[in-house]
């Protein structure tokens, strides 16, 4: 009989409410499980740590999470406690990650998807820096896609290495310091952490520019580089690599705006503001000249007229699953899955009010507010989400 002390697995409840599903992530850190609340039906992610652990981050990352609550791209904090011997947190339940939705795209991403991934991005992140926090992890395992209403919408996730760059205090900017050690993701972590400067704001926004090239070529420069398991030797090989490649060079076949994106952020001063207006505004000039359309349509959304071509060997749809279906369905937390969470076809028109979602900060909430009343409708475009998780700890 095993331990209900010490181990929480599927069928256990949390929180008094929280019914834990199947398994659906594990990271560097603990293990994510999809759940149901039994009072409301509502679907949810619990993300467990066990308290033995020498770093224990998920209190933390609770902090973090309450801090930004409201903020757009953020998901929202349910509940955290200390049960069992775990740390347990519980997080609105989000769709996959986009390094699993990459793999499945075959690796790369179009120049639309990217810029409709960057402009949501980007303002997301703007609002966390807003809230004080710095997030130091960015990464397209940590970018997750939303489910149901929000299946266009994506979110910054896992704030286990979130620091606060204001001091509550005394309300000003954390002190330029050097010799820091390494936190972060090696393959996307900007220069100056490599270097062991302090992070700041721009080594997000740094490390976003390398993830949307990533998106965009399907690898970076110094992907495969690697030191055996001597963390010094492959920081040091990998600040010599991002130091020596131009951004020209790591843009290659990309417009021009990527490599504009790094270089501004290398020359932004260790406390000053990133200038997101300047980002949004040379993305959005760059999105206006391809002549696309701001109508979420991903390269993993598939039109009812796709998934026909596709037959018998695509996936067959399946409608997101209501919480009672959880425990029953197998499937259901599988993560390779296709929802056929439909968005009516007048959801993907451009707004009339507002041609330009780049522009005006209201428009895109008003979009998102009407897709939730044609949610159930049937006959639009269908959302692919697939994948499963996977580790990508690789250069
Ligand atoms: N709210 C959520 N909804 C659905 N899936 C989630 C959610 N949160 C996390 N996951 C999945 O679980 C994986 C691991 O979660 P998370 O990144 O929070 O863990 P971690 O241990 O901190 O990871 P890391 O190794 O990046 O430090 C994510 O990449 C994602 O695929
Ligand atoms: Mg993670």
């Amino acid at each position: 009989m095993k331990n209900k002390e010490r181990i929480i697995d599927t069928d256990d409840v949390v929180g008094e409410k929280f019914k834990l599903g199947r398994k659906i992530g594990r990271g560097a850190f603990g293990e994510v499980y999809a759940g149901v609340n039994l009072q409301s039906g509502e679907e949810v992610a619990i993300k467990l740590e066990p308290v033995t652990t020498e770093h224990p981050q998920l209190y933390h990352e609770s902090e973090i999470y309450k801090r930004l609550q409201g903020g757009v791209g953020i998901p929202s904090l349910k509940w955290f406690g200390v049960e069992r011997g775990h740390n347990i947190m519980v997080i609105e339940l989000l769709g996959p990650n986009l390094q699993e939705i990459l793999d499945r795209c075959g690796g790369k991403f179009s120049l639309k998807t990217v810029l409709m991934l960057a402009n949501q991005l980007i303002e997301a992140m703007e609002c966390m820096h807003d809230k004080g926090v710095i997030h130091r992890d960015i990464k397209p395992e940590n970018l997750l896609m939303g489910l149901g209403s929000n299946v266009c919408q994506v979110y910054i996730t896992d704030f286990g290495l979130a620091k606060l760059y204001i001091d509550p205090e005394t309300d000003e900017h954390i002190s330029y310091r050097e010799h820091k050690s390494f936190v972060g993701a090696h393959r996307y972590a900007s220069l100056y952490t490599h270097c062991g400067v302090e992070q700041s704001r721009r080594v997000d926004v740094e490390s976003l520019g390398y993830v949307l090239v990533y998106f965009l070529k399907g690898s970076l420069p110094w992907q495969g580089i690697s030191a055996g398991s001597n963390e010094e030797e492959l920081n040091h090989k990998l600040m010599i690599k991002k130091f020596n490649t131009k951004p020209e060079e790591l843009c290659e076949s990309c417009p021009s705006e990527f490599a504009a994106w790094v270089k501004c952020m290398r020359l932004t001063l260790f406390s000053e503001m990133p200038s997101y207006i300047y980002l949004k505004a040379i993305t959005q000039r760059l999105f206006k000249s391809k002549g696309y359309k701001f109508d979420y349509v991903y390269d993993w959304t598939i039109s009812p007229k796709d998934n026909i071509k596709l037959g018998a060997s695509a996936q067959k749809p399946i409608r997101i699953l209501a919480a009672q279906d959880i425990h029953d369905t197998v499937d259901a937390f599988s993560r390779t899955r296709i929802f056929d969470d439909v968005r009516s076809s007048k959801d993907v028109q451009p707004d009339p009010e507002n041609d330009n979602p780049w522009q005006i900060a209201g428009g895109r909430r008003r979009r998102r507010q009407r897709q939730r009343h044609h949610v159930s409708s049937n006959g639009g475009y269908g959302v692919s989400m697939f994948g499963k998780s996977k580790n990508h700890n690789l250069i």
